[in-house]
C-alpha cells in the first residue's frame, strides 16, 4: 500500500490523536504498530496540511468522491451522510464514520479485507442480483453497492428525497379474512412481473428489487387500489413477490402460513396479501393464474418514518453467502446478548412455529432486528414458507442446523426450545397448527399437487409429532 493510501485510511485516527495533543511522531509509532509500515512525522504533517486544504472546497471528500465506480462510498442513514466505504488499490476496504455522526456506532470503524457484512447484505441475491449486475455491467460488489436505494432498513447509498408513500388497504379484505386474494389494478408492465422473463436481459435501469432477498421480487408503491412501481428515490412502502414459476405456489404458501401465524397463533408477522394475476398468453401457461404476494414494509411508515433495521446476518458478520453457516446454538447464544427474555421467547416461538409448518428456510437473513436508540427488537415475522413439499428442498427440516444436524426429530427441536418455551406452550402451538392447517389448506386457491402435498406433509408430521407425545 502507498503511504498517501494508508494516511487517506488513518486520516479518523490522526485527526483524534491530534485532538489528544499526540506528537507526530507518536502518529508515526501507532501507524507504524498498526500497519508495518513507517511514516514520518513531517510527512504526516504535510498530509495534514493538505487535508485541510482539500476539505475547505469539498464539504467532504468523500462525499465529492462519490460518483461511478467511485473509491469511497457514502451511506446514508435516513438521508444523512453516516458511514464511508474506502476500496484501496490493494482491493482491502477502510470503514469509517462520518465525522458529524453522533447515534451508535453498532459496527467497527477500521480495515475490513472484505466488505463488512452488514453492507453486503443490503445487495439482492438471485436473480435480482443478477438483473442489477446486467445493469451496472459488473459483478463487483463494491461497485453494485453504489446503486442501492431504499435497502432494507434506513441505510442506503442513494438517498432517498420523497416521503414514505401512504399505504392503506381495502378495507375488510386483509383484516377480516386471512385468505386475501384481492383484485387489485396492477400498473406495472407485463414484462416486468412475467416470471418466465424474469432471468433474461433487460435494457438499462434493473426493475427487479435491489432489497436483498434471492426470490425476485419488486419494489411497489401501493396506493389502496393500485400497485405501480416504485420510482427512481422514491421510498417503496410495500414489495411485491413475483410468482416464480420453479416454486409453484410459493407465495399462496406463504400468505398461508403467515395468515395462521397471525390468526391462529397470534404472531405479530409482515401484513401480506396476495394478487391474482391471470394468465392469458398462449403457451403451457395458459390460462393457469399467478398468484403474487405483496407485503407491506414494516420498515416503513408513512408519511415519513424509516426505521433502522439489521438482519441477523449483518449483526452476526455473515455474509450473504454465509447465511445458512450459522447455526441455532450460535443464533440463539447471539440472540440473547441483543434481546429482552420476552422477545427470546418469541424468537423460539417462531422456531417452533416453522418447525410445525415445515420451514426449512429460517436463516440468519429471514430474521431482523429493529435497533432504536441502543436496544434491539425483532421486527415482524416474514418469509415463511414450507421447503418440504418441493423437492429440491424437501431434505432439510432446518436451515441453521441443531447439534450439527439440519433433519432433526421433534424431540430434538423442542428439547432445545424447552429453553425458552414451556411443554405446555410448545403443546398448544402444535395443536392449534394441527387443528387449524385444513381449514388454511381448503381456502386458498392451490393448485391440486400443491393440496396434495401439503395434505400429506401436515398429516406425516402432525403424527411424528404425536407420537413423540408433544401433542
Ligand atoms: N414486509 C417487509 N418489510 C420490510 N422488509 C422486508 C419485508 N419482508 C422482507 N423484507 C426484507 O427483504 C428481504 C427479502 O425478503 P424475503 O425474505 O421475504 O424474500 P426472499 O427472497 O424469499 O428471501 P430468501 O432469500 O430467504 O428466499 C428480507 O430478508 C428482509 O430484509
Ligand atoms: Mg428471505
Amino acid at each position: 500500500m502507498k503511504k498517501s493510501e494508508l494516511l487517506d485510511i488513518y486520516a479518523d485516527t490522526i485527526d483524534q490523536m491530534v485532538r489528544q495533543k499526540h506528537t507526530y511522531a507518536e502518529i508515526s509509532d501507532v501507524l507504524y504498530s498498526e500497519t508495518g509500515i513507517r511514516v514520518g512525522p513531517t510527512q504526516i504533517s504535510k498530509f495534514l496540511t493538505s487535508r485541510k486544504k482539500r476539505q475547505k472546497y469539498s464539504a467532504h471528500p468523500a462525499v465529492s468522491q462519490k460518483t461511478e465506480n467511485a473509491d469511497t462510498i457514502t451511506f446514508y442513514k435516513n438521508g444523512t451522510a453516516f458511514c464511508y466505504l474506502t476500496r484501496t488499490e490493494s482491493g482491502i476496504y477502510h470503514f469509517s464514520y462520518d465525522e458529524k455522526y453522533r447515534g451508535e456506532k453498532e459496527f467497527a470503524g477500521g480495515i475490513y479485507d472484505k466488505i463488512p457484512p452488514f453492507l453486503e447484505n443490503l445487495l439482492p441475491e438471485g436473480a435480482n442480483l443478477r438483473q442489477l449486475e446486467r445493469s451496472v455491467g459488473t459483478k463487483e460488489k463494491f461497485i453494485l453497492l453504489q446503486h442501492l436505494e431504499d435497502s432494507f432498513g434506513a441505510i442506503t447509498t442513494t438517498p432517498v428525497t420523497k416521503q414514505v408513500p401512504d399505504f392503506s388497504y381495502n378495507p375488510g379484505c386483509y383484516k377480516e379474512t386471512f385468505l386475501s386474494v384481492e383484485e387489485i389494478r396492477l400498473d406495472i408492465p407485463k414484462k416486468i412481473i412475467d416470471a418466465k422473463r424474469l432471468d433474461s436481459p433487460f435494457s438499462g435501469e434493473t426493475k427487479l428489487s435491489k432489497l436483498s432477498g434471492a426470490q425476485p421480487k419488486l419494489s411497489v408503491v401501493f396506493t389502496g387500489s393500485e400497485l405501480r412501481l416504485q420510482e427512481k428515490f422514491e421510498y417503496s412502502n410495500a414489495i411485491m413477490k413475483v410468482d416464480n414459476l420453479k416454486f409453484r405456489d410459493l407465495n399462496l404458501v406463504e400468505n398461508m402460513l403467515l395468515s395462521m401465524a397471525r390468526f391462529e397463533l397470534g404472531f405479530e408477522v409482515a401484513e401480506t396479501f396476495i394478487i391474482v394475476d391471470p394468465q392469458k398468453e398462449k403457451g403451457f401457461l395458459a390460462g393457469d393464474p399467478l398468484s403474487h404476494l405483496v407485503t407491506r414494509r414494516f420498515d416503513r411508515s408513512p408519511p415519513n418514518r424509516v426505521y433502522e433495521a439489521y438482519e441477523l446476518a449483518s449483526l452476526m458478520e455473515l455474509e450473504s453467502e454465509q447465511k445458512y453457516s450459522a447455526s441455532m446454538e450460535e443464533i440463539f447464544d447471539f440472540l440473547e446478548t441483543k434481546l429482552r427474555p420476552k422477545d427470546m421467547r418469541n424468537i423460539a416461538r417462531q422456531f417452533a412455529f416453522s418447525y410445525l409448518v415445515g420451514n426449512g428456510d429460517l436463516h440468519v437473513k429471514n430474521i431482523a432486528l429493529f435497533k432504536e436508540a441502543k436496544r434491539f427488537s425483532p421486527t415482524p415475522v416474514y418469509d415463511v414458507v414450507n421447503t418440504k413439499i418441493y423437492p429440491s428442498l424437501e431434505k432439510e427440516d432446518l436451515a441453521a442446523s441443531l447439534k450439527n444436524k439440519t433433519s432433526i426429530s421433534p424431540e430434538e427441536i423442542f428439547g432445545f426450545l424447552g429453553g425458552y418455551l414451556s411443554r405446555g406452550e410448545i403443546h398448544e402451538m402444535a395443536k392449534t397448527v394441527n387443528g387449524n392447517y385444513e381449514k388454511y389448506l381448503n381456502a386458498t386457491p392451490f393448485d391440486t399437487q400443491t393440496a396434495k402435498r401439503l395434505e400429506a406433509f401436515f398429516a406425516n408430521r402432525m403424527s411424528t409429532l404425536q407420537k413423540a407425545s408433544i401433542f
